[in-house]
């Protein structure tokens, strides 16, 4: 027996568009599946003069109260994007019993906690996949496959935009010259500030360490720096270490504590991360029971995203009432870690003096805060030297100390800021021994 479902769309832009075009072409497929029948029935936007190709005769309109006071919709995608009135209307929606699936990862970094209180409360279900990595199924297999897996670290290049430039990068081209390229090829907008501070990256990682963890964490615990500081200098210095820049988003649970953040990495050329290429995304899990899963493919695009929002409006109507996982009671406290405890490999360079004793200086101000030398490389620059650094892991906030004494030596003219490097490889098989 088939029942009939009828869907909403909050806006009717390049995801909701597309939505409806997919929903109609796949309604078939959909109704076999879970033997509902699934029709876009209204579409909210701000200007119905716009011309648009709606796919099955849903009706457009600019009343939110039409949705809000439909009986007949039992679920609502949420693709407008901002955080309102979006957000005022999925809460409305969710206390009024209908089901939500949303695109919008501002929305879900920045308001999880009241978004999934309210879903529990109205007893329906609150669906994110979109929000992360467009086609991507990374939330479905965080929340559904790996329930039990107790994944610990989350590394993801999550911003095809900062992506496609730092490849570009890597064959010559300066960053502005890279990004003045994406924006023609659409893949940046023409205001890129949220792809290149790493905000956008921010938000998604918050998002995947809350379900990752299954504990709460808020977008402003998540520290991001972007791409902009990136010059050609640190690209060749990578490529002579067998490595490539990534804007890269780590999340980890070490210590009983959490750690988000997004910067630019040194990625091992071997690594999986480093064979991301142009505009794709990719998401390494890492857990105890399936030691590691990468999953890849587009991060963006209004048909990649439809699919996610078709797939969890799907899920939702496969599984209708309080459904699957969506227990809000099931979060655990979690604290951050203290700044500065984050561990990791790093890479920095110095310009020096080339004379006798510096690199005993450098290593002993480095021992002095036990952070040690995994390899060195040394460049005659004019009359001084550079010295390229991969250190052994090391926290962070020590690393910081020993840049700072280094920096106050006689023989070091400059220090750079140090980039995490992202490696598998043991120090003896990279040959740094
Ligand atoms: N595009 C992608 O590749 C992509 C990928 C992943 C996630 N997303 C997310 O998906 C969401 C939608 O993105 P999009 O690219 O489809 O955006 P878009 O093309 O700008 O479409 C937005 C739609 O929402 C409507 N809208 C916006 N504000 C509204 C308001 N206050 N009241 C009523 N309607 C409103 C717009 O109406 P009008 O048509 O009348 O202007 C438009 O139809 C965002 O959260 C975005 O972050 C997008």
């Amino acid at each position: 027996m088939t029942t009939e479902t009828n869907v909403a769309l909050l806006g009717y832009g390049t995801v909701g568009g597309a939505v409806d075009r997919l929903l109609a072409a796949s309604a078939g497929d959909i109704e076999r599946a879970t033997g509902h029948r699934v029709r876009v029935v209204k579409a909210l936007v701000r200007d119905t003069a716009k011309e648009r190709q709606v796919a099955d005769g849903a009706a457009i309109t600019t009343d939110f109260a039409e949705i809000l006071d439909d009986p007949s919709i039992a679920v609502v995608a949420e693709v407008m994007g901002g955080l309102e009135p979006a957000g005022a209307y999925v809460v409305d929606l969710l206390a009024r019993g209908k089901h939500v699936v949303t695109a919008n990862k501002q929305l879900v970094a920045r308001r999880a906690p009241e978004l999934f209180a309210a879903a529990s409360a109205g007893g329906v279900q609150l669906r994110f996949e979109a929000s992360v990595c467009a086609a991507i199924p990374v939330i479905k297999v965080l929340r559904e496959s790996l329930v039990v897996t107790n994944v610990h670290r989350v590394l993801g290049i999550v911003n095809g935009t900062t992506n496609f430039v730092l490849t570009e990068m890597e064959g010559g081209k300066s960053y502005a010259e890279a990004l003045a390229d994406a924006q023609a090829r659409g893949y940046a907008e023409a205001d890129p500030t949220d792809d290149v501070s790493g905000a956008d990256a921010a938000a998604k990682m918050a998002i995947l360490a809350t379900v990752a963890f299954n504990t709460r964490v808020p977008l402003d615990d998540v520290q991001y720096a972007g791409i902009t500081e990136i010059d050609p200098l640190d690209v060749a210095a990578a490529r002579e270490l067998e490595m490539v820049v990534r804007l890269v988003g780590a999340a980890r649970l070490v210590d009983g504590g959490y750690d988000v953040r997004v910067e630019p990495a040194f990625v091992d050329a071997q690594h999986p991360l480093a064979k991301v290429d142009g505009a794709f995304n990719a998401v390494m899990l890492q857990g105890d029971a399936i030691r590691e899963i990468t999953l890849a493919g587009p991060g963006a695009g209004g048909t990649e995203t439809a699919s996610a929002v078709i797939a969890d409006i799907t899920s939702v109507i496969g599984t209708m009432g309080t459904g699957f996982l969506q227990n809000d009671a099931a979060w655990r406290e979690v604290p951050k870690l203290a700044p500065g405890a984050s561990r990791s490999p790093f890479y920095f360079r110095l310009l020096v003096d080339d004379r006798p004793g510096t690199l005993a200086h450098v290593a002993e101000g480095l021992a002095r805060h036990e952070v040690s030398i995994a390899r060195l490389v040394q460049h005659q620059a004019g009359s001084g030297a550079t010295l390229h650094v991969v250190t052994h892991e090391a926290p962070a906030g020590a690393l910081a100390a020993a840049l700072g004494d280094l920096a106050g030596l006689e023989e070091v003219r400059r220090a750079s800021r140090p980039i995490p490097v992202v490696s598998d490889r043991g120090v003896a098989e990279l040959g740094w021994a």
